[in-house]
């Protein structure tokens, strides 16, 4: 063979075995699972044809009422964020209707009076967009000319010679609305702008989103790695002391090793922030519930231990693992796979089997969580399932089932498929409303009233992490595509023989408590309830 046979047979042969594999290599999905796949896109047609028929255009439907709500500016965000499901689920007719609605959305101005969530709007539209136009073969490019339109109105939320836009902007005057921002807002764009500079060429978009995280990496924070949630874009100093995996901070974390991975970069920041704060989580926040041995990760006032845990907050057991894979480290896959049973507890433990939106636990060091002492019946609960409710909502989120695919796909344990299925059961039990399905007031009963909003990310996220985890490992494989923190895949460059970084970690730096402004948004206002808008995922 001529050397250019030999060259031909490494290309061809190089993805199986050259660079860091996440997946198990020829991973499939027994064929007493085949119906489950199925399932998954059977809550989407119930729900997309809800949505058309009583909302279509709107931002969400409202399944209990048959109205609908647009709390993301009215540019049809159920529409937008749904569309890469539809082309993941091979549903055509639907694609193309989407393409041609989101072909005429108008986003030099947002439809309702309130102001625009830079944050939102990235992962949602800008995410959702891009990653059509991609999985559709780039055969509709007036994906990409809509996707630069909405940026580049976002674009004036990085105001003068910040690194940092600023979280909130009103598009009618181009000027922020809102001055503290966190570390999700301003951390969570570096995959979204990429993919922007990718499709036009423009360098700009990617690099700002970039310097946003950069930023938030250098800053001195109140642990190694683990920057403090508050931030304020016009002076780029952190606000408070909080950290957490939760909302207000959770993306930005899950977007360093992510950025790494779909860029290939070698810039070691993003990896050496990212192994720093992994490192920083366990040494100290990973605590282990005094019943049930289960494993979380806890929040970090300032000063304290607070012993809490959130439905947005276990996106982290996937994340470590996806981490864990690149960074071939043994020690954060099995903390992770802990993880990860932690928060699957919270949805065997109910009496739906879906889990709250938030939680707590005791340990070893006590029981401290910011709040209210456990009442008896909290108490009770905990003694036995080794957690207690402490936001009892569902509101359709997919962070645990988002884990429970990435888990599937890592290690190949069918019981994580049974717990998928379960989640599907679960689902057709509790949820179904007037028409589609709703979020549940109360987890752990099976009589809960119902919440009338579904939001665009049951499209975007819960059900198409459910169908993959039924479909052809092979299909989107966590070896070829990086999910935006809206469930976006993005195609990434093949993987590298190793993830390192620098080999160090990141040196820890004084970190003095900002006074003044505390962040705009306390923790747990990022539960959204009664049409507060989220600050994150
Ligand atoms: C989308 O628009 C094109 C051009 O107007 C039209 O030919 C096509 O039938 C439309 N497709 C759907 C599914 O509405
Ligand atoms: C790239 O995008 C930025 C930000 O929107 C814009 O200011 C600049 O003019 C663009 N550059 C080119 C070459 O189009
Ligand atoms: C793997 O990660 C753990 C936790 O951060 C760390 O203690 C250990 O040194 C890492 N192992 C290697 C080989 O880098
Ligand atoms: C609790 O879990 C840890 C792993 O996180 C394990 O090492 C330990 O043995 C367990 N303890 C008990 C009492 O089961």
């Amino acid at each position: 063979m001529g050397l250019s046979g030999l060259l031909l047979l490494l290309g061809l042969f190089s993805p199986s075995w050259a660079g860091v594999t996440v997946q198990v290599p020829g991973l499939q999905v027994p064929p007493q699972y085949a119906s489950r796949r199925a399932d998954a896109q059977k809550l989407f047609t119930v729900s997309y044809d809800a949505y058309k028929q009583f909302a279509f255009g709107h931002d969400d439907l409202s399944p209990v009422s048959r109205g609908f709500s647009d709390g993301r500016n009215g540019w049809g965000a159920s529409v937008v964020d749904a569309m890469a499901t539809m082309a993941v689920m091979g549903l055509d007719d639907i694609f193309e209707e989407a393409v041609n609605f989101t072909a005429n959305i108008d986003f030099s101005r947002s439809k309702t009076s309130s102001t625009v969530s830079v944050f939102e709007t990235t992962i949602r539209y800008l995410g959702g967009l891009l990653s059509a136009y991609e999985l559709s073969d780039e055969k509709f490019p007036v994906l990409v000319q809509k996707a630069k339109e909405v940026a580049d109105k976002m674009a004036f939320a990085w105001v003068g010679n910040n690194d940092m836009p600023f979280g909130f902007m009103n598009f009618a005057t181009n000027t922020p609305t809102r001055s503290t921002s966190n570390i999700a807002e301003a951390g969570t764009l570096s995959l979204e702008w990429f993919m922007l500079t990718k499709y036009t060429n423009n360098a700009t978009y990617g690099d700002r989103a970039a310097r946003s995280a950069k930023h938030i990496a250098n800053l001195a924070s109140p642990l190694p790695g683990l920057a403090a949630q508050g931030i304020d874009p016009a002076t780029g100093n952190a606000v408070g002391s909080y950290v957490t995996w939760g909302g207000g901070s959770d993306s930005y974390f899950e977007y360093l090793i992510k950025y790494a991975r779909l860029t290939n970069t070698d810039e070691h920041i993003y990896i050496d922030t990212w192994k720093t704060a992994v490192d920083s989580s366990i040494k100290n926040l990973l605590r282990k519930s005094t019943v049930g041995n289960f494993t979380y990760l806890a929040d970090f006032d300032g000063s304290r231990i607070r012993h809490v845990g959130s439905h947005l907050a276990c996106f982290h057991a996937g994340n470590w693992l996806l981490g864990g894979k690149l960074l071939q480290n043994q020690t954060i896959i099995d903390i992770a796979l802990e993880l990860n049973e932690g928060c699957w507890n919270t949805y065997a433990g109910t009496a739906t089997g879906i889990g709250p939106e938030a939680f707590a636990y005791i340990s070893d060091d006590g029981s401290f969580t910011g709040g209210n002492s456990p009442s008896t019946a909290q108490m009770n609960f905990y003694n036995q399932h080794g957690y207690y409710i402490t936001s009892s909502a569902y509101i359709l989120r997919p962070e645990v089932l988002e884990s429970n695919m990435h888990a599937w796909r890592i290690t190949g344990d069918t019981k994580y498929l049974d717990r998928a299925a379960s989640a599907i059961d679960a689902f057709n039990k509790f949820l179904p409303a007037t028409v589609a399905f709703a979020g549940l007031n109360n987890v752990n009963s099976v009589t809960s009233s119902l919440i009338d909003d579904m939001e665009s990310f049951w499209f975007a996220e819960v059900l198409k992490y459910l169908y993959l985890t039924f479909d052809d490992p092979a299909h989107i494989s966590l070896d070829d595509y990086v999910f935006n923190t809206e469930c976006q895949p993005f195609k990434a460059p093949p993987a590298l023989d190793s993830y390192g970084g620098s080999g160090k970690l990141v040196p820890a730096k004084p970190f003095a408590a900002q006074s003044g402004a505390l962040p705009a948004v306390s923790p747990n206002a990022f539960l959204k309830s009664a049409g507060v808008p989220r600050g994150s995922r």
